[in-house]
């Protein structure tokens, strides 16, 4: 839990996180006289671990690690000493068995994130904590008719979450499709950033950071600096996006390239959408298929403002400093020359997706995601509410229906074989990027309007005093899990909650 001075809170609204996040050494590190970044290396894939005979047995060792970021040398950790660690290949009906060890100084644990698995006992279990040199051997059994697509995995110790997975700690999961696609390449794209200070150890966070979330100065590709990409005219990519970011959000643009969007977070969509943008908040993936056309693109991350502090701080104080007011970001580079490619047969046709609104609802919830004042100030008012009392207690508090997060209690109950509509409020003036473990959402309100086609994901983000509503079908697993906001640093200060299905 964080607990801040209203001195503190005040410097904030004044100055905004973003000009916080680009202070202190990481500043001269990239941009004053300190060592420059090389970028234009070729993107690497991570290594594929692939199931055969439907398992996949591996080890992953989370530990410190030294790699190499731009020609630099930097201090971070990882999975089996690579940054992302290696990616996991299965089929749907695999079973995924991860004898998992922990070599950092802090507890941890595994989370296939979107995985439609259990959470019971050994499998993604959130409520497991291992301990410093310890190990744990984690299984996950995908049923049969497991969703194809592009999914991840990462650590999920409560109170430690945004500080390793901002460390280098995540890798992709890719559930095989059950009919090839047509396309001339695959590539995995995990994005993620961070702060490196002038020795290339990561940066500290501070309180302020943590409760806007942290975004790193450095956003990598793969842990890549500005990698590229080479491709002929006429070839068709397919691009397997994660956002891995503890925070940051992502509007992705690829001028110059025919881009269509081929899965959102899971499954895929029954015909590829041509878009110009995509936005991904902190959990999401993407697949796009990319028609390669001559010349240089940049696939470029721009500003998203996904809201900030300043509104709490009253409208005289607020920066224009906040999160996502940067500039757009280069991520990497996509060169397309050479001799045109002979063209591929037309992408098929998937499956039409579930509509749950066809389906009886048996109960209907609002679950609301707050930020507010405790301590000095008293209870989850409004900041600024109240006349402060002591400075040195007031705290930050993340809440979902008033409660910060509790593992030993169970705040939603369900019934397995059901479908429930939740609303998703949010009653602060920062996006929550809102995440359900286990069961997936489809969405048939984003705050905007009611969508009129079945639109499913596993994050779901509910803009600032906005409000989202999702169906949810309880199918299978009965067991205890969690959703929670995927900004991981308001995750770890508590906006997480528990539900169990039986
Ligand atoms: Cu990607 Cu509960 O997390
Ligand atoms: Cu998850
Ligand atoms: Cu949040």
């Amino acid at each position: 839990m964080s607990s801040l001075t209203r001195r503190q809170l005040l410097v904030l609204g004044a100055t905004g996180a973003g000009a916080i996040v680009v202070g202190g050494a990481g500043l001269w590190w990239t941009t004053t006289g300190g060592p420059r970044l090389t970028g234009g290396a070729d993107l690497i894939q991570p290594e594929t671990l692939v199931s055969r005979d439907g398992v996949l047995e591996l080890d992953l060792i989370a530990a410190p690690a030294r790699i190499e970021v731009g020609g630099r040398e930097a201090f971070v950790q990882a999975f089996n000493d690579s940054l992302p660690g290696p990616t996991l290949h299965v089929a749907p009906g695999d079973t995924i068995g991860v004898a998992m060890h922990n070599q950092l100084r802090t507890p941890t644990n595994l989370h296939v994130h979107g995985l439609h698995v259990s959470s019971e006992g050994n499998g993604d279990n959130p409520f497991v904590s291992i301990d410093p040199d310890e190990s744990f051997d984690y299984e996950f059994a995908l049923p049969a008719d497991h969703p194809p697509g592009t999914y991840w995995y990462h650590p999920h110790r409560h109170g430690h979450v945004a500080e390793q997975v901002g460390a280098g700690l995540y890798g992709a999961i890719i559930v095989e499709d059950p009919e090839p696609v047509a396309v001339t390449r695959e590539r995995v794209m995990v994005i993620s950033d961070l702060t490196l200070d002038a020795s290339g150890n990561l940066a500290e966070v501070n309180q302020m950071q943590q409760m806007v979330g942290r975004e790193g100065e450095l956003v990598l590709v793969n842990g890549q600096f500005r990698p590229q990409i080479t491709a002929a005219p006429g070839e068709r990519e397919r691009w397997r996006i994660v956002n891995a970011c503890p925070s940051r959000y992502l509007r992705l643009q690829l001028a110059g390239q025919q881009v269509r969007l081929f899965s959102r977070d899971l499954g895929r969509l029954p015909t590829p959408e041509e878009v110009t943008e995509v936005i991904i908040a902190p959990g999401n993936r993407i697949e796009l298929l990319v028609e390669a056309t001559e010349g240089s693109s940049a696939l470029v991350a721009a500003p998203v403002d996904r809201g900030g502090m300043g509104a709490m701080m009253g409208g005289a104080m607020m920066g224009d400093n906040e999160p996502g007011n940067d500039e757009p970001i280069r991520l990497l580079t996509l060169e397309v020359s050479g001799a045109p490619a002979t063209r591929l047969a037309p992408v098929s046709r998937g499956p039409a997706l579930r509509d749950l609104r066809k389906e009886p609802v048996v109960a209907t919830r609002t679950v609301d995601f707050a930020m507010g004042m405790a301590g000095g100030m008293g209870g989850d008012r409004p900041m600024m509410g109240g006349g402060g009392r002591d400075e040195a207690t007031t705290m930050m508090t993340f809440t979902i229906n008033g409660q910060e997060f509790d593992p030993d209690r169970t705040d939603i109950s369900v019934a397995t074989g059901t479908v429930e509509q939740w609303t998703l409020t949010n009653s602060s003036p920062m996006d929550h990027p809102v995440h359900l473990h286990v069961w997936p959402m489809q969405i048939i309100d984003d705050g905007d309007r009611e969508l009129s086609e079945p639109r499913w994901q596993d994050v779901v983000n509910v803009p600032a005093f906005g409000n989202v509503k999702v169906l949810i079908a309880f199918d299978d697993f009965p067991g205890r899990t969690v959703y929670h906001c995927h900004i991981l640093d308001h995750e770890d200060q508590g906006m997480m909650g528990t539900v169990e299905a039986r």
